[in-house]
């Protein structure tokens, strides 16, 4: 593509509308139609979303001293995480820039601890579930570190098959909670009690459940242990921009003590700007997603969370249902907003491009060809509108197979 920058700037009320034009095309998440990539908890919170964000989009959360008011925010943001998700005294974490960078800084405490701690000298490796996130994939590729993926019993991580793939070398074991493909809990308290008997480090990744679970388990749904409340559970990432209806770029990392959290550090005196720490991978971080996140939380309070993700719990139930009465059967039983359906008679990936065509944008799962919606306050008004064209799409999907193989739509 040729350069489009203009010779002279345009003014903004021109380059404004460009940009409404363009986003003409996207799909039309505010009205329902996107259950992947957007979290839709309301046009009030996506307004905290944007001022709090505006406010503070020029600020940079790499300097404390400068912007005091950022690294309170900061702190206020984690000890609420910290508590959700019953970490003991004395544990510590910190804010980075989405799920995958929270991944990326505990394999790194993890990776450190083997070394430094454990004194491992040879090749390490990771042992997951086949259904944990390609984070944890990506953070071996750059970390030089051999993926073991275990396979699953009932959907769901096998303590046995993750026993037998770990050995001296493994840096850490994972569970999810739940894992993105099904929207499953893996079952932490044996995770945890093999962490402890064979000493390894149990990272659970609560990306997707930090932020609804515990207000799930509040409302009265059926939410299984899956966070420090295990004992063997070293560290959690949980994501403020999935469940926590934060704006873009906001995600926490939490370790037991502030001991393991040190090994996360990032600190070179040797070049002539003086000693650079940085606590996360990043340098500059945005000082609106900080401040964005602070306000939804204090915007939503428990109350206003246990609301949103009552409407989702809603929405899945009446997904679950409809869904089962047309002949699908839904992937294990899913307790937050991730719900994975599939059926053997009409290919799912056909299905999943006819509802596109209706312009639903949504996900899939490749193991088995299923349909996966992951779902947000703003479903419960259209969950109906859905399963209508559900039907609609199943029966021209009739005879036609797609020839995907991934379920997501980045190329
Ligand atoms: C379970 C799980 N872990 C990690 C991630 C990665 O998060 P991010 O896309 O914010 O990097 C995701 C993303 O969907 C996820 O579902």
């Amino acid at each position: 593509m040729t350069s489009t920058m203009p010779r002279q700037g345009a003014p903004w009320t021109d380059v404004k509308a460009r940009m409404t034009a363009m986003a003409g095309g996207d799909v039309k998440w505010r009205d329902g139609k996107a259950a992947v990539y957007v979290f839709n908890a309301g046009e009030d919170v996506e307004q905290v979303q944007k001022e709090a964000y505006a406010m503070f989009a020029s600020e940079n959360g790499l300097g404390p001293a400068a912007f005091p008011s950022l690294a309170r925010m900061e702190k206020e943001v984690l000890a609420n995480g910290l508590e959700l998700l019953h970490a003991p005294e004395g544990a510590a974490g910190a804010m980075t820039s989405g799920g995958t960078d929270s991944i990326l800084m505990a394999v790194k405490a993890a990776r450190d601890h083997a070394r430094k701690v454990r004194g491992v000298a040879g090749p390490l490796n990771l042992v997951l579930p086949q259904s944990a996130h390609p984070a944890f994939d990506k953070a071996c590729l750059v970390m030089e570190i051999e993926v073991r993926r275990t396979p699953l019993k009932a959907w769901l991580a096998d303590p046995a098959a993750m026993e037998a793939a770990a050995d001296e070398a493994t840096v850490m074991i994972v569970g999810s909670a739940p894992c993105f493909p099904y929207g499953l809990f893996d079952p932490i308290e044996a995770l945890s009690d093999l962490a402890l008997r064979r000493d390894l480090w149990l990272h659970v990744d609560a990306c997707v459940g930090g932020y609804i679970a515990p207000f799930v388990r509040m409302n009265g749904g059926d939410v299984p242990v899956f966070d420090f409340a295990a004992p063997g559970v070293r560290s959690m990432s949980a994501d403020l921009h999935k469940y926590g209806y934060c704006a873009k770029g906001a995600s926490t990392v939490f370790f037991r003590s502030a001991e393991l959290r040190k090994l996360m550090i990032f600190e070179v005196g040797d070049w002539p700007a003086g000693k650079m720490t940085t606590p996360t991978l990043a340098g500059t971080r945005p000082g609106g997603a900080i401040a964005a996140a602070w306000a939804v939380m204090n915007f939503l309070g428990v109350v206003g969370y246990r609301a949103k993700h009552g409407m989702v719990t809603k929405a899945r139930e009446i997904i679950e249902a409809g869904v089962t009465a047309r002949g699908f059967r839904v992937i294990g039983t899913p307790q937050l907003g991730i719900v994975a359906f599939t059926r053997d008679d009409v290919d799912c990936l056909a299905i999943l491009g006819k509802l596109y065509e209706r312009g639903w944008v949504t996900s899939a799962t490749t193991e088995p060809r299923g349909l996966h919606l992951m779902l947000s306050p703003v479903h419960l008004g259209v969950a109906e509108a859905y399963l209508a064209d559900l039907d609609w799409a199943t029966d021209a999907a009739r005879g036609q197979t797609a020839d995907g193989t991934s379920a997501g739509y980045a190329r």
